[in-house]
């Protein structure tokens, strides 16, 4: 690779892909592996699906950049009128950017104007991006935020609720999250001072764990009652990821602000957010924005994504391989006891291993990625603070057979 690239990103492979199919990466002299990243959550569709790409094709021959300031080109507003009909109720309007953390910093500016207060709660263990706001934002690693500091300020952390860890049934630990919530908006950031809480409703990189029914009920409440923006990021857990077109839909609570990325254009960058026509209402006009937030190319791949995800039965597979997944996982753990718990929900599944202690067990989980990739030629990642877990979320369009092929990599790769 190039001594001319910067070296500050991670890398989890030393593999030098050039062509993406379906749930496939090649490298140049065709070796295939099976692909249960999918760019971190992002391939819904699966690399390079034939309608999406025809799509972007036909778009950028037309028109690559019509800038959303100059002139409107339809379909930004196509995209629009789409997201409608397919976000919860209540969710109206919609504004476009570039990365999950571009749309979650308008999430917040939003909010800040919106509510006339300057502070915001996060999840402990959140990650909502790598601005220096959404770092602020970002609570499940340090090494995210090594030798930047000091970050912005208004930033406060509440407790995700952690049934697993915590050795407690989900509502005991919605209850005990929501009762410390409780206590933070009177200890140190009252109501009045707090424009937004910001919760992903399935904890994403800070460790795959679905937040309970029951927690959103509680804090769409507590936002009733305090006049708290509830602000859903369902940057990893939208576009089907979770076996229905937003996660937050588990729960029939309707969020105030939902954010999106990744997902939604099957690898093409575009975000957004949507609100209520109410609440875009007061986002004051001129005061945010983007060269090419709303791009062309990005809205048209974005329409072809949503059209293969609802018309090709995409959102009912990743509920149905989710099953799949979880079912045979689960099966595994009476062979391997470190395998403590299989959680999750569609294809955004965790696999979390601790020591005869309880203690995280980093060390297998490197060793199983290590081998699936060597001996197997399967892609898994991590997640989680203590990186003891080995993340599932592959294509949306992933088969049966993909899915037995990538559990019996992992079931021998735990055994290795
Ligand atoms: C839940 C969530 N929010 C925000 C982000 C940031 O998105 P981006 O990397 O596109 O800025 C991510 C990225 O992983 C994410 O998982």
């Amino acid at each position: 690779m190039s001594e001319h690239l910067a070296g500050v990103w991670f890398q989890a492979t030393d593999l030098a892909v050039v062509e993406g199919r379906g749930c496939s990466v090649f490298l140049a002299d065709g070796t295939e592996y099976l692909d249960f990243t999918s760019g971190i959550a992002v391939t819904s569709t699966g690399h390079c699906h034939p309608k999406v790409v025809a799509a972007i094709q036909k778009q950028a021959a037309t028109f690559i950049h019509s800038q959303v300031n100059c002139y409107r080109n339809p379909i930004v507003g196509q995209l629009a009128d789409r997201l409608f009909e397919i976000t919860p109720d209540g969710i109206d309007q919609f504004f476009f950017s570039n990365s999950g953390a571009e749309a979650t910093e308008a999430a917040v500016k939003l909010a800040r104007q919106a509510t006339h207060r300057p502070n915001v709660i996060v999840m402990d263990g959140s990650f909502h991006g790598r601005t220096m706001l959404t770092m602020a934002m970002t609570t499940s690693k340090t090494g995210y935020r090594v030798g930047y500091q000091p970050l912005p300020a208004g930033i406060f952390v509440t407790p995700f609720p952690r049934a697993f860890e915590w050795g407690v049934d989900e509502d005991e630990a919605s209850r005990r999250a929501l009762s410390t919530l409780r206590h933070l908006l009177k200890s140190q950031t009252a109501p009045d001072e707090t424009a937004a809480i910001v919760i992903e409703p399935v904890l994403g990189e800070g460790g795959y764990i679905p937040a309970p029914d029951t927690f959103f009920e509680g804090l769409r409440e507590l936002c009733d009652e305090t006049g708290i923006l509830l602000v859903a990021d369902e940057v990893q857990s939208g576009f089907g990821r979770t076996g229905k077109m937003f996660a937050i839909e588990y729960s029939g609570v309707r969020p105030d602000i939902m954010v999106f990325a990744k997902g939604i254009a099957s690898g093409f960058p575009i975000a957004g957010i949507g609100a209520s026509a109410d609440l875009m209402g007061k986002w004051i006009q001129g005061s945010h924005g983007g060269t090419y937030g709303g791009n062309p190319i990005g809205c048209a791949a974005a329409l072809a994504t949503i059209d293969v995800l609802t018309n090709d039965g995409i959102v009912e597979n990743a509920f149905d391989r989710g099953e799949q997944l979880r079912t045979a996982l689960r099966a595994l753990q009476t062979d391997h006891a470190g395998l403590s718990d299989v959680r999750g929900r569609g294809l955004m599944v965790a696999t979390e291993f601790t020591n005869a202690d309880g203690s995280p067990d980093a060390a297998t989980v490197a060793r199983i990625i290590e081998a699936a990739r060597r001996e197997h030629r399967v892609l898994f990642m991590n997640c989680g603070t203590n990186n003891n877990i080995v993340r599932w979320m592959p294509p949306l369009v992933v088969t049966d057979a993909q899915i037995e092929r990538a559990v019996a990599a992992f079931s021998a790769a735990c055994v290795a």
